[in-house]
């Protein structure tokens, strides 16, 4: 039986890990060819690697989706390698500028007064809005330019958060990264519309990747941290590639500018 994304080219930022890693792998299943755009060039490698052995085809580029050239880059070597391009998926983020991995005197969560905004400096603002907001600014406007110019419509979906509705005193740059997303998506959507290309967005809730592994370890001994989710857990990342696959493929052919939050209901409460 032919993949729901037979013969699509695909490109996925933040494809090295976690719901990008998801979607990447979940794309190659269903048919499509898929170029990875992240910083992580291990984790990059690795899941091209990994969709090329199964079969597939796949491409990785380093790309810092806040760099203009990195993403005009990619958006071309993409449709030179494979033809064309009919979908973008915008999951690379960050959750927290100054965090540096494995150091806990720098972890927002076990200690969330360095996170105020209080005591947070100009430039870990900064480099939040410019990975989650105008890196998914970015890589939208170049596919669509991309698609437009091939003029056979196509996809994106970026990646916003539960994040973008509830607010929080440690995480008001991503809050309002993410917020843009959502606003960012609506507004893509009516200027595309009439070019064949659908803009929507995933809302992720609590989802099992490594940017969820600290806030569990801040709030493990806290009790049952998710009591607030209606459906009282976490969720893997494929639960969220399931969705971004129900954006891209032709189910969903007549959803556009919509955010569908993949939350197990936090959202609705
Ligand atoms: N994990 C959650 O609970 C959760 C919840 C809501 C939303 N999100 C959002 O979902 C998306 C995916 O998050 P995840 O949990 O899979 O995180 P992750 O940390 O596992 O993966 C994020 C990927 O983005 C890449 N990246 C970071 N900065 C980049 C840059 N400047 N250019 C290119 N790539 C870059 C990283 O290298 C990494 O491979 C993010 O946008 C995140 O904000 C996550």
């Amino acid at each position: 039986m032919a993949g729901e994304l037979e013969g699509k080219v695909s490109i996925v930022t933040g494809g090295g890990s976690g719901m990008g890693r998801s979607t990447a792998l979940m794309f190659a299943r269903e048919g499509s060819a898929v170029a990875i755009a992240d910083v992580n060039d291990e984790g990059g490698e690795q899941v091209a690697a990994q969709i090329e052995d199964s079969g597939g085809n796949a491409l990785f580029m380093h790309t810092d989706v806040s760099s203009e050239q990195d993403v005009l880059n990619v958006v071309a070597e993409t449709a030179a390698k494979f033809g064309r391009l009919d979908s973008m998926v915008t999951a690379a983020g960050i959750s927290y500028a100054r965090y540096v991995e494995g150091d806990d005197e720098t972890d927002p969560f076990l200690h969330p007064e360095l996170a105020t905004n209080l005591n947070k400096p100009t430039e870990a603002w900064q480099k939040v809005i410019d990975v989650n907001l105008t890196g998914v600014m970015l890589c939208a406007r170049e596919a669509a330019r991309q698609m437009v110019n091939e003029g056979h419509g196509g996809t994106i979906v970026n990646f916003a958060s539960i994040n973008a509705y509830n607010p929080s005193p440690i995480l008001t740059d991503y809050s309002v990264s993410k917020a843009g997303v959502v606003m960012l998506t609506r507004c893509f959507a009516v200027e595309f519309g009439p070019h064949g290309i659908r803009v929507n967005a995933v809302a992720p809730g609590p989802i099992e990747t490594p940017m969820l592994a600290r806030v569990h370890r801040a709030q493990v001994s806290g009790g049952d941290p998710w009591g607030n989710v209606p459906l009282q857990r976490t969720a893997q990342p494929e639960e969220v590639a399931e969705a971004v696959l129900f954006l891209t493929s032709d189910r969903s052919s007549y959803v556009t500018g919509k955010t569908l939050g993949v939350d197990g209901g936090i959202s609705t409460v």
